[in-house]
């Protein structure tokens, strides 16, 4: 087996990830034996493999681990965790494990003290280095700062926005001042009146806040604010079993003292209908569980005991409470009366109604009901009669005619309890909002010049039963995580582009259509709750209807309840719900009370009554309040449109601050410590978009500093040589010559960007001891005259280089006008000077009719006269040939015709001469003569000839070229055709691609709602229906053929077989199986099959290989030169014809480049050959030739993962010009390199 044994991690519905190995290439898929043998075996898709590099080692910033992915991301947090390490470092994003548990000295004064002024990255990560990065932000920038804490319930963030308070408050461990005490003191006092006990976490913040502390311009703490959010109000008046109300009714039954107890009338939770439905226990440790008595414990304490919690004992916290509130400021007086509120909500929750028999369909309360309307009274300070008057009537002010007659309306006993019930949320509410009032108030504030902020607020919520609550917070998440997109992804990429980083771009799921669909001004959610309630009969089912009729049409992100993966959402009717698909998963909302908590109106009577109440606390929490009585049902605020404009206001704050971020993490849903659930730590990172800037650090850079600030907090460092210089040269000098690898930093166009915990590293050299400080500057001050002096080298090379080209092309100029001169001239003359050489030709006939003349016994004297006349005319007409440049090529012809003529006659004379004189004796050299003559004639007739073939080929080749260019033009235009028809092709596949995109993002979303389904599932013992999304399946080697195997990649293969009418389904062949027939089978058919699917598999492979390459060796892994694999990537996959081509052996030969590390010029140019044998469709032998290394020689069946596993084909390599050489070419190489001999495959044995 070739297969690479290395260790990989496997998506596993349960562990998140488990460690496996590879086993067998199923083409699109693998087989997977984990190596934890109670892991099942599986086959599954590449997609859900990672390389698992070092599993053991863990890091503190997951950008420093060798392959960056989801799955290494998990390991490294969860090893972490094992250890103990709950904090780690994505890129500067902070991950925070929840412990459950204290760790020793993690908070310590002497922690506190360590992280002052550190860089990040420097120490363990740690929430103080946040804290301590906004700080130092603050201070650098000028510019205040936010914290964002964001995580499910449980996951920590509240402890952890404790932790950052006391930092930011205790800077330097000195204490914390009077200002800093009140900032720390606000949280015992709100988390008594805001947080509860739920099933996911016993302290529960029901609140969302926002807590700023203030600096001045010396940036000590001089004030802090404190804004909340959405109180939770249903909790006053109920709760589930396992869940309790909120912590103040039971410190006050628990830990107030028997006096106080008294005067409030508190007995145990058991007496109180607000608290007797949910979880009555109290949280007591052992020695606080003796201080109660048996009147203070309810039935359930009796029979089990206190709950237990590390942070919670009622019976001590009620006395924190009330030291707390006192170092606010509150008087023993407003405390009273703060309790006396709270008593009075328990005791009005017990008043109870039942039908009137005497009046028209009224209600009365309940006899025994009646103390406790008594006590209420009491407590809230109206007039009981008045309260139960109140309570039982509304006041309708009669619309129309005489103004001011009012008439009480009786209620039935159901409008009478929920009349109580609003009553006492809103005073419950009111109350909460005085007591945050108050905190703010004792804050001494000055004038202050920035400040930093922590939110606190809840993460994303899904119960079995959503409501309006949930349906708030969950809009609240949406706008938090398009925010850290926006600043985290988005900003980063456009950062990048702008500096002219080259960093590849990652996507992320926009979530904006989710955002519109509910608070979009004239339709969205919100929009049309509030136009419900201002219908005269406002009704939830006509609500809901709206919402799918308005925009559930054709909306992927709204649907009806039905369409729920759980059973429990499902019997919900259209009417009664919507479900929503938020960026974290599906989530089911039940509307039947979402018109009633929008309205938080009290009726008219009872407001009335209340403002009026006697106690001055009372009367102070309804003062100034919209009273939406006032305003009437038209312009009355909702909740919904409070909670709206508070969350804008928040998130402008947010958009003008610089941002960190702290992103809690709940290890397991037992709350227990040391213990932790693969799939849910994995659901929270996905969900918190950490898995995306993960991608986005693999190659990016998230510490920068421009380069005036380095200049400004370096240069005093350093001696004033340095310090002139531009600061842009500056860095580059400092960061050049501290010896940082050159992976590890970039320069943009204004700054340097750092790789992840490389600015710590850079900083802390700078700040290094004053001896090494020096051979630093030494460095520096060699650097500069290195870059000086390369530079002025540089510059003068590239003037020689110039100038050398100039001379050159004078050179190239000169040659081309000469050869355009001569070949002019030529073209000119060429008529006089042919005629002149074949006139002076005539001069040899001249010749002959001399020796002719010189054998003649008489008039030869004439004859020789003629002769000599005859010459004279040669070369005077040669003369008026050569002189006159004008003359016309007839008037050439003519001399020329007129000369031969005369040379003829002269010669017909002498002939006639000779033949009178050797008439008969002379017979023989007479025709010798004649036949001389003639061959003359005929040399004359082929010298015309040849000028009119001449003439002929002028004319053919002046036709070819109008031909060419005919072909040129038709050619342009067929390519501009080829142009258009590919870039219509280039749009299709661009198309398919988002359209897989798109396939793929709804795929995951349905997986995190199947998950998400799972999750709560398993929390409420309900039941999930439908299969996981197919993307991630996880079939079994058992269920491989069942039916639900039928995946993409085997539906893929089917229609393959169709399409090809292949004769063998090699798709469930072993890999193994395929290599074996490869070497021993006889069946050619069979055997090229096999090779294919080998090939094929091959290349899914490597594809993944190569998607999940190490960061830093890419160029090594190389299975063939670059220019191939482009080749390849660039033709579409063709299936295979099928069409046997045998032993048809095929050799090719070409260049290849690889480029040195170090990315030093000089070395770049590492030229070497590659060598291939095809023997059919695919290599057989390969052979890379480098100029500076032993050869590299690879046969097909030995070393098929280190080959070129494209059909050839694929390769493009029989397009290439010149790159097919012969047989003997390659042997010769190939035996010169010591190869074995070649076997074709049905010989190789293995
Ligand atoms: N850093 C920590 N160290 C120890 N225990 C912690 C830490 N963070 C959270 N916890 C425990 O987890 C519980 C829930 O934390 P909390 O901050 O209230 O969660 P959240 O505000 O996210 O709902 C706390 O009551 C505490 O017991
Ligand atoms: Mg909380």
């Amino acid at each position: 087996m070739t297969i690479d044994k290395q260790l990989v991690w496997v998506r596993d519905p349960n562990e998140g990830f488990v460690l496996a190995r590879l086993h067998e290439l199923m083409g699109e898929e693998a087989d997977i034996i984990p190596i934890d043998n109670k892991h099942q075996r599986r086959v599954c898709s590449f997609e859900d493999i990672f390389p698992a590099g070092e599993p053991n080692k863990d890091v503190n910033d997951n950008c420093e681990l060798m392959f960056l992915n989801e799955a290494t991301l998990l390991n490294n947090i969860l090893t972490r965790y094992s250890k103990n390490k709950i904090y780690t470092y994505v890129a500067n994003i902070l991950l925070a494990v929840n412990p459950y548990e204290d760790i020793r000295d993690l908070y310590s004064s002497s922690t506190i003290k360590n992280y002052q002024g550190r860089s990040l990255g420097e120490l363990p990560p740690h929430v103080f280095a946040i804290a301590d990065k906004a700080f130092r932000d603050m201070k650098s920038l000028k510019q205040s700062q936010s914290i964002i804490v964001s995580g499910e319930s449980g996951a920590g963030k509240t402890e952890s926005t404790k932790y950052i308070l006391k930092y930011l408050c205790d800077l330097w461990a000195k204490g914390a001042g009077p200002v800093e005490q009140k900032i720390l003191d606000a949280n015992p006092i709100l988390e008594a009146f805001g947080n509860a006990k739920t099933t996911r976490n016993n302290n529960s913040s029901r609140f969302g806040k926002f807590m700023e502390v203030h600096f001045n311009n010396k940036y000590q703490v001089v004030g802090g604010y404190i804004s909340h959010y959405l109180l939770e109000k249903s909790r006053i008046c109920t709760q589930s079993a396992e869940e309790r109300n909120y912590h103040v009714f039971y410190l006050l039954c628990a830990g107030a003292p028997p006096e106080l107890r008294a005067q409030l009338k508190l007995t145990k939770p058991d007496d109180y209908a607000y608290l007797k439905n949910g979880c009555t226990q109290y949280f007591t440790t052992p020695a606080s569980e003796k201080k109660l008595n048996s009147s203070q414990k309810s039935k359930q304490q009796q029979a089990k005991g206190g709950l237990r919690d590390p942070i919670l004992d009622d019976v001590e916290d009620f006395q924190r409470l009330h030291q707390a509130l006192s170092r606010v400021g509150l008087s023993e007086e407003e405390k009273a009366g703060v309790y006396r509120v709270v008593a009075g909500v328990l005791h009005l929750g017990n008043v109870e109604f039942e039908d009137d028999d005497g009046s028209r369909g009224g209600c009365v309360p309940r006899d025994r009901c009646l103390p406790s309307l008594q006590a209420a009274a009491d407590l809230l300070a109206v007039d009981a009669a008045e309260l139960r008057r109140a309570l039982v009537a509304r006041l309708l002010q009669s619309a129309r005619g005489n103004k001011g007659t009012a008439i009480m309306v009786p209620l039935k006993t159901y409008e009478a309890t929920n009349a109580r019930d609003a009553l006492a949320k809103s005073v419950y509410s009111r109350l909460f909002d005085y007591i945050v009032n108050r905190i703010n108030l004792s804050i001494p504030f000055q004038a202050s010049a920035y400040y930093i902020g922590v939110l606190d607020i809840a993460g994303f919520e899904y119960f079995q039963m959503n409501s309006f609550e949930q349906f708030c917070i969950n809009y609240c998440n949406e706008k938090l995580q398009q925010f850290f997109n926006e600043r985290i992804l988005k900003n980063e990429q456009e950062l990048y582009k702008k500096e002219g980083l080259n960093v590849p771009e990652i996507r992320f799921v926009d979530n904006q259509d989710c955002i519109d669909l509910i608070e979009s001004k004239n339709h969205g959610i919100f929009h049309l709750l509030d136009e419900e309630s201002k219908l005269p009969k406002p009704e939830f089912g006509h609500f809901t209807h709206s919402v799918h009729k308005e925009l559930g049409t054709n909306n992927p992100r709204l649907q009806l309840p039905r369409s729920s993966r759980l059973k429990a959402h499902r019997t919900l009717r259209d009417d009664e719900g919507f479900l929503l698909r938020h960026f974290a998963g599906a989530v089911c909302y039940n509307t039947n009370q979402f018109i009633e908590k929008n309205n938080d109106a009290l009726h008219a009577s009872l407001e009335f009554l209340i403002q009026e109440s006697n106690s001055p606390l009372v009367k102070q929490l309804f003062q100034n309040v919209d009273n939406n009585n006032a305003k009437g049902k038209l312009n009355f605020i909702s909740v919904g449109a409070k909670f709206q404009s508070q969350l804008s206001q928040l998130m402008e704050k947010l958009k003008q601050n610089g941002t960190n971020f702290v992103r809690c993490i709940k290890p397991n849903s037992a709350m227990c410590r040391r213990a932790a659930e693969g799939a849910l730590v994995l659901a929270q990172l996905q969900c918190s978009g950490t898995a995306a800037v993960l991608l986005l650090m693999e190659h990016g850079y998230p510490s920068r500093a421009p380069f005036a600030h380095l200049h400004r907090v370096y240069a005093p460092h350093l001696p004033p040589r340095l310090a002139a210089l531009q600061p842009k040269l500056f860095s580059e000098a400092i960061v050049h010559s501290l010896g940082l690898s050159d992976k590890d930093y970039k320069f943009g166009i204004t700054r340097v960007f750092f790789r992840p915990g490389k600015y710590s590293e850079f900083d802390t050299i700078m700040r290094s001891e004053p001896e090494n400080l020096k051979k630093i500057v030494e460095r520096v001050l060699k650097w500069i005259i290195k870059s000086r002096w390369r530079r002025s080298i540089f510059a003068v090379l590239s003037i020689i280089k110039l100038k050398n080209k100039i001379l050159y092309r004078r050179q190239c100029l000169i040659t081309i006008q000469k050869t355009i001169r001569g070949h002019l001239v030529r073209k000119q003359h060429r008529p006089r000077y042919q005629a002149i050489m074949k006139i002076k030709a005539l001069n040899a006939n001249l010749k002959d009719m001399e020796t002719t003349t010189a054998q003649l016994k008489k008039e030869k004297e004439s004859a020789q006269k003629n002769i000599e006349n005859l010459r004279t005319a040669i070369n005077s007409a040669c003369v008026t040939i050569k002189s006159n440049e004008k003359i016309s090529r007839s008037e050439v012809d003519q001399i020329y015709t007129k000369l031969t003529k005369d040379v003829e006659a002269q010669m017909a004379a002498l002939q006639k001469a000779m033949v009178d004189q050797k008439n008969r004796e002379e017979q023989e050299r007479l025709r010798k003569i004649e036949a001389e003559i003639r061959a003359a004639e005929e040399q004359k007739r082929q010298e015309l000839e040849k000028i009119k073939q001449e003439e002929e080929n002028r004319r053919l080749k002046v036709e070819m070229e109008t031909r060419r260019k005919a072909e040129e033009l038709e050619r342009l235009r067929q390519e501009e055709q080829d142009r258009l028809s590919a870039q219509k092709m280039q749009k299709q596949l661009e198309e398919a691609a988002r359209a897989e995109q798109e396939d793929r993002e709804r795929l995951e979303q349905e997986r995190r709602d199947h998950e998400m389904a799972v999750r709560l599932a398993k929390e409420t013992n309900g039941h999930v229906e439908g299969s996981p999304p197919q993307l991630r399946s996880f079939p079994t080697m058992d269920s491989m053929n069942g039916e639900n195997k039928l995946n993409r990649s085997e539906r893929v293969r089917m229609q393959q077989a169709i399409q090809g009418k292949q004769k063998y389904d090699l798709s469930k062949w072993k890999y193994s199986e395929l290599r074996d027939t490869i070497n021993t089978s006889c069946d050619i058919e069979l055997l090229e099959a096999c090779r294919h699917e080998f090939h094929r598999r091959l290349k899914v492979y490597h594809a993944w290989k190569a998607k999940n390459a190490r960061k830093t060796t890419m160029a090594e892994q190389e299975r063939a030169p670059q220019s191939i694999m482009e080749a390849a990537a660039k033709t579409p996959r063709v299936t295979q014809k099928g069409e046997i081509l045998g032993a048809r052996h095929r050799y090719f030969r070409i260049p290849f480049v690889r480029p040195a590390g170090g990315g030093d010029p000089v070395e770049a140019d590492r030229r070497g050959w590659w060598y291939a044998h095809f023997d059919g469709q695919y290599v057989a032998r390969q052979m890379e030739l480098h100029p500076d290394k032993t050869p590299v020689l690879l046969q097909a069946g030995v070393d098929d993962m280190q080959m070129c596993e494209l059909s050839l084909e694929e390769t493009g390599l029989t397009r290439k010009r010149g790159a097919e050489i012969l047989e003997h070419e390659f042997e010769r190489e190939w035996s010169r390199h010591g190869g074995a001999t070649y076997l074709p495959p049905d010989l190789r044995k293995r």
